[in-house]
């Protein structure tokens, strides 16, 4: 994979998945920039491998996002490979139904990932090239339970990604959308409901990292997780809110 990037910005890259593709991107000889807010998870990183930045900053910050875009550049060169990645998940029922968790989820979630976009796609059109990978969920496909606040902002960056890749590979950009299902980080720790098919954040890493490789458009996983919820997301109307009124 050496030979495909020379430069990575990871967004979220302080635990999780970020963290994993920052570590296997750092190992692969690329210079990373790693973002997140919590400084000293990122410092950690950045002491124990010469080639991974800390490049601490919160995506809901539209002037600090682009301060630290112009300081990844000045600092490792023009950015090869974007993983817009950082995310929160806030359960949500629709009978507890809170606005403000609705309005970190977006923020976090979808307008993170804008600011991070605002100031790489002129970059990277200057360029004629580099790839972005925006991070959604399988919980973007349809409508699920308890997922009032995280599934609609998923389902944003979903349609974002396609939006992208249709108009951006003209100049040369390649949008990449990764939809994971579940992995074992911070994030899934406070779920009290089944699982099924979780993964370990490296395996995740290693998955995404060998689709970003080829270009590929979408990126999800485990198959047999993302083929159920497709199939779904084929259903009718009618038949669907039935099948999933019953989870
Ligand atoms: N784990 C899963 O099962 C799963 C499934 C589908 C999709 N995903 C998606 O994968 C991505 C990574 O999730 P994960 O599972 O690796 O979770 P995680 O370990 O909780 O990581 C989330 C990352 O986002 C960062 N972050 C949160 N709010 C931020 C903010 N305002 N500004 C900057 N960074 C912020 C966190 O760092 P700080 O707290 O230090 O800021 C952390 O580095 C997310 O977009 C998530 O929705 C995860």
């Amino acid at each position: 994979m050496t030979a495909v990037w020379k430069t990575a910005w990871v967004t979220g890259a302080s635990t999780g998945i970020g963290r994993g593709l920052a570590l296997k991107l750092a190992a692969d000889g690329v210079r990373v920039a790693v973002s997140a807010r919590s400084t000293d998870k990122l410092g950690e990183l950045a002491r124990a491998h010469a080639n991974i930045l800390a490049i601490p900053l919160d995506v809901t910050a539209r002037a600090d996002v682009a301060a630290a875009h112009r300081r990844i550049i000045e600092t490792i060169g023009p950015i090869d490979l974007a993983v817009l990645n950082a995310g929160v998940w806030h359960p949500m029922k629709a009978s507890e139904f809170n606005a403000a968790r609705v309005a970190d989820s977006m923020s976090v979630n979808y307008i993170g990932i804008a600011n991070a976009l605002e100031p790489l796609i002129p970059a990277m059109m200057a360029a004629g090239k580099g790839q972005l990978a925006l991070v959604a969920s399988v919980a973007g496909y349809r409508g699920l339970p308890n997922a009032a606040a995280y599934a609609p902002s998923k389902a944003a960056v979903i349609s974002l990604a396609e939006v992208l890749r249709l108009e951006l590979q003209r100049h040369g950009i390649v949008v990449s959308l990764v939809n994971p299902g579940f992995v074992e980080t911070p994030m899934t720790s406070v779920n009290d409901f089944p699982m099924p098919y979780i993964m370990k954040p490296g395996d995740a890493a290693d998955r995404i990292l060998r689709g970003l490789a080829r270009g590929k458009y979408e990126i999800a996983f485990p198959w047999q997780l993302v083929t159920t919820l497709k199939l779904l997301r084929l259903m009718p109307n009618a038949l669907y809110l039935r099948v999933a009124g019953r989870l």
